[in-house]
């Protein structure tokens, strides 16, 4: 059985520790590794929309010395023809040697992974989880504030549909001494399996909110998420709490200075441009990561050293 990174904790805290070890590496000698991966293939299954997450991946096994194939969108697939995952990921695991899928039904990967003679990297499952996203978040944390531990961090925004959120939670709930503080308005609160399993398992506290304002000056990290329009059943109740949060330069007059303000990406409305020049946010930074921790994993799953 291949080993697949479907969660965020079928990574040890210790195997997480040495990616972002490699990561920096990789940040610091890039010509070392341009030809790691040559002769090997990734293949991006994307039945999804994405644009960083895809050409993240794309461009870390690129930058590695392999290369990709794949598709961005299911009617270009067998898919649309009705087969199903299993026997699209069954297909293209005889081509390529790891294999990076999203897709919109929860499980999904989980469930294909059972096909597949390689392993399998979950893009994004729904509104379930995101793992590389949160190697990408560990990364940007740890390079902005040089640890993982001892810090309080708001999350913000959509946090019910926010997969990135989730697997976020997750991750960080296994390091020692965080506060978090769930920003929400009450219809998108954090689901409660995920406070259950990470959160209150762990005996680890929080606080609940709907007021960013009230909570921004004991922030050390801000993790800005958009409202996920694409998974409201009806179109009122987006319209409704799409504009319930948006940072601007005023609401940061009473945060730390050295916050660190993170965000998935893409933005809709969030984050006003005007704080993209404040030198506290780090969401631009959290995109070239993605590419770094990404070459990473992909020398991990492949068992190449470098
Ligand atoms: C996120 C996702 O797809 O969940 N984007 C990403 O991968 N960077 C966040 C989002 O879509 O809001």
């Amino acid at each position: 059985m291949p080993r697949n990174i479907i969660d965020v904790t079928d990574l040890t805290v210790e195997e997480i520790g040495e990616l972002i070890d490699t990561a920096e590496d990789i940040i610091a000698n890039p010509a070392k590794y341009q030809d790691a991966c040559a002769h090997k293939q990734l293949a991006t299954l994307f039945f999804e929309p994405s644009t960083r997450t895809r050409l993240s991946f794309e461009s870390a096994m690129l930058a590695l010395g392999g290369s990709v194939l794949g598709f961005s969108e299911a009617a270009s697939s067998s898919t649309a023809k009705g087969e199903t995952v299993g026997d699209t990921v069954h297909t293209v695991s005889c081509y390529a040697d790891v294999i990076a899928m999203r897709h919109p039904k929860e499980g999904a990967p989980y469930a294909a992974a059972q096909f597949s003679e390689v392993p399998i990297i979950n893009a994004g499952d729904g509104g379930h989880n995101h793992p590389t996203q949160t190697l990408t978040d560990l990364l940007t944390i740890h390079r902005e504030k040089g640890r993982l531990d001892g810090f309080t961090i708001g999350f913000c925004g959509d946090l019910k549909f926010g997969r990135t959120v989730h697997s976020l939670v997750n991750a960080l709930s296994r390091y020692e001494n965080i506060k978090f503080v769930l920003i929400s308005p009450a219809e998108l609160k954090l689901p409660r399996y995920v406070k259950e399993e990470a959160l209150k398992k762990r005996g680890i506290p929080y606080r609940q909110t709907d007021s960013l304002d009230a909570v921004i000056p004991d922030l050390d990290i801000l993790y800005m998420t958009r409202v996920q329009k694409e998974r409201f059943f009806n179109e009122e109740d987006y319209l409704r709490l799409k504009d319930s949060y948006i940072l601007t330069p005023e609401k940061l007059e009473n945060a730390k200075q050295d916050l660190s303000i993170l965000h998935p990406l893409p933005r809709v409305n969030e984050i006003s441009v005007a704080v993209d020049k404040d030198p506290r946010a780090a969401y631009w930074k959290q995109v070239k990561n993605g590419k770094f921790i990404r070459m990473a994993l992909i020398l991990k799953l492949l068992d190449i050293r470098v």
